[in-house]
């Protein structure tokens, strides 16, 4: 098949696929074959350019009447400070207009930290106690900052740090500007889960595709501290799985 697949470490597992379009059907096979096997799912999803084409694809599947979300519960990974829910560059809106709008996942069962609330902190710990109250993550699905940043755990977060106000690193702005029409208008902090969160989730996949990935897969592979690549926490967690293209991977 020309894939190939290996074990990093104790637990993370890497998968090459032919370009983002297989990685993103792979990733999206996986959810669909976890809300087959368990309803009552706790998913975590992200927002990102890697992310559109799996929730394309489970947006498909729904349509096609292969996959439900009606009893599972769809936590965001992070969400932009300043920004409210309806802001076409919030990620509350991205999950809304990419993913939510299309499926069966009732309303009050899709949970994203409120971008506008008085107090972020607050915030932080109401949505960290909502995802504790079911369990945590059942299945964890991120993608990769360039700068090996979940979620939006920069280089430098504590491993043990839970749901949490941040802020974001010069190089995420940089990456992230792309949505933004100039800078004044870009949030430089947001809500995000943490590496605690993350190593608890029972199974976690993160996707990477692209070239602007590739410095940040070669750190993972190459066992860089916590603390330069947030990503390669996952090295030491018993069931996590990286999904790259031939350029995230540096060929
Ligand atoms: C963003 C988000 C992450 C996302 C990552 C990759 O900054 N905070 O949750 O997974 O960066 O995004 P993309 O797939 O667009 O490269």
């Amino acid at each position: 098949m020309g894939e190939s697949a290996r074990q990093l470490n104790r637990g993370f597992h890497v998968e090459i696929r032919r370009g983002a379009q297989k990685v993103a059907e792979e990733v999206a096979g996986r959810i669909i074959a976890a809300l087959r096997v368990r309803p009552a799912l706790t998913l975590g999803l992200p927002t990102g350019s890697t992310a559109m084409p799996v929730h394309a694809a489970l947006v498909a599947a729904h349509r096609e009447g292969r996959v439900s979300f009606a009893r599972c519960d769809v936590f965001a990974v992070d969400e932009y400070l300043g920004l409210e829910a309806s802001d076409a560059r919030s990620y509350a809106r991205f999950l809304r207009d990419h993913l939510v709008s299309h499926i069966d996942l009732p309303a009050a069962q899709f949970h994203v930290p409120d971008g506008l609330a008085s107090d972020p902190s607050e915030e932080a710990d109401r949505f960290a106690q909502s995802l504790a109250q079911r369990g945590g993550f059942d299945l964890l699905f991120l993608g990769l900052g360039a700068n090996g940043h979940l979620a939006f755990n920069e280089p430098g977060s504590p491993r043990d740090a839970r749901t949490r106000y941040v802020q974001l690193d010069e190089s995420t702005l940089a990456a992230n500007s792309r949505f933004f029409r100039n800078s004044n208008e870009q949030p430089t902090e947001a809500i995000t889960i943490g590496l605690a969160e993350i190593m608890e989730a029972r199974q976690v996949i993160v996707a990477a595709t692209g070239e602007s990935k590739a410095r940040a897969v070669a750190a993972i592979r190459n066992s860089q501290p916590v603390s330069v690549c947030p990503a390669g926490i996952l090295n030491g967690h018993p069931n996590a799985c990286l999904i790259i293209d031939e350029a995230a991977g540096g060929s």
